[in-house]
């Protein structure tokens, strides 16, 4: 039986998606033998609530100088994090320290250049495109300890940032016992990570891979965030990646507690979000929507194609058996992946360019959470009788 990470009581198993590779692992042919895979399963913890895979990979073989995701090759993204960072600047006092966890190319830490600030990234590729645009960025991973040295060395922090950092952190005790140090008494911790509640309403089983070790409700983050005296003063749902929710921590009594809160919190216990029925229920649908997948793509007549080489798609082709028999190539915009073939599946990725000279009729959206802009951009080709296969919320052609 295994054990919750946080809490130590024993698991409830959800879904086991078998043994897989690292989802941002994009491979050259040389690496085809040497492939690793672990196994992927997501079960929840009855006691403390909190969604989280059982096994995890090394951290140092996931975040380093290959890191194939690159923040800034979305355009709504970019947009995005220019209002998360105005919007926590109207909680910041004057002359703010910012530190933000896991700032990748600076597409949201690039806002506060001007102040004082700290990008803690270990991935030294991305960190090197942050430090080009004049950042200061520690290419070191976030631990407790680093948080103490940050403290003395710079004094304590106005804001703590994590966009898709938080919930990738197995020793997340750790992180929270390191931001409680770094944080100055009036501080805030804002960060913003995939929401269950949005991943079972959408059936968004892709959202599940080695990075995202947790899935955040806000019932498990206010259980976590009390044992380190810290408290939830906000909790916003956020339309970006398929759902997320950003939640703002304070220290305890800091600061007022926002209404949302306490509305979140009624709609998650309504929902039954620490509830393990409610996700033997999710685990059917994760059945179903592969088998509803998998008979779609083989009834494709002619060349089927791939819509962007997410990370979520390593999920998707490995736990659906699809392969380059069912997928003529992925399409992608980011140079490091182009020319590579997809973790496990070894579907080959190719550039964008080569999806526009010849345009296949059919194509599989693997990046659906950027559906609005991408269904915008290929307005000529569904015009033109192009169409997209997708699987969330369900099954179906656009
Ligand atoms: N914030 C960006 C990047 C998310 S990808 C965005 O939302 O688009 C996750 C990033 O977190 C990667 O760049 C990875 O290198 C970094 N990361 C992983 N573990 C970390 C840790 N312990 N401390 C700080 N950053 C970490
Ligand atoms: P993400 O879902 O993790 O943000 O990754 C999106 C991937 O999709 C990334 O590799 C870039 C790619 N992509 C395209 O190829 N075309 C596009 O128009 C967009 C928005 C993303
Ligand atoms: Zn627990």
């Amino acid at each position: 039986m295994s054990r919750c990470r946080l809490c130590d009581a024993a698991l409830h198993p959800v879904v086991d998606f078998g043994p897989m590779p690292i989802a941002n692992g994009f491979l050259t042919p040389e690496r085809f033998a040497h492939e690793k895979r672990f196994p992927l399963e997501v079960a929840m913890c009855p006691a403390c609530a909190m969604v989280q895979l059982v096994d995890v990979v090394d951290e140092a073989a996931m975040f380093n100088a290959d890191y194939a995701f690159f923040s800034s090759t979305s355009a709504g993204m970019a947009r995005h994090f220019g209002r998360f960072a105005a919007d926590v600047k109207r909680r910041l006092p004057d002359d703010p320290f910012v530190v933000e966890l896991g700032c990748n190319d600076g597409i949201m830490l690039r806002h506060f250049a001007d102040g004082r600030h700290l990008g803690v990234e270990p991935s030294a590729n991305v960190a090197d495109a942050a430090r080009k645009l004049g950042l200061d960025v520690d290419t070191r991973f976030f631990t407790a300890a680093l948080a103490d040295e940050l403290r003395q060395t710079r004094g304590p922090a106005d804001a703590i940032l994590g966009a898709n950092v938080v919930c990738h952190i197995p020793y997340l005790d750790a992180v929270f016992d390191g931001v409680r140090r770094l944080l100055g008494p009036k501080g805030v911790f804002a960060f913003e990570d995939p929401y269950i509640g949005d991943i079972l309403a959408l059936t968004s089983y892709d959202q599940i891979y080695d990075e995202h070790v947790y899935y955040f409700s806000l019932t498990a983050v206010a259980k976590l965030a009390a044992r380190h005296g810290l408290e939830v003063i906000d909790a916003e749902r956020q339309p970006v990646h398929g759902g997320e929710v950003r939640f703002t921590l304070a220290h305890r009594g800091a600061r007022p507690i926002h209404a949302r809160v306490g509305e979140l919190a009624a709609e998650e216990a309504a929902r039954g979000l620490g509830q393990p029925a409610t996700f033997d229920a999710f685990a059917a649908a994760v059945a179903a929507s592969k088998d509803a997948l998998v008979k779609a793509v083989r009834g494709v007549d002619g060349p089927l194609v791939g819509y962007g080489a997410t990370s979520k798609s390593t999920t998707v082709l490995n736990y659906c058996g699809l392969g380059p028999d069912d997928l003529a190539y992925i399409s992608d915009v980011t140079p490091t992946k182009i020319g590579r073939y997809a973790p496990g599946s070894h579907i080959p990725i190719r550039a964008y360019a080569d999806f526009c000279a010849d345009p296949p009729q059919h194509a599989l959206l693997f990046a659906w959470n950027h559906a609005a802009e991408i269904v915008a951009k290929e307005a000529d080709w569904r015009a033109a009788g192009g169409r997209f296969l997708t699987y969330v919320p369900r099954v179906e052609w656009r």
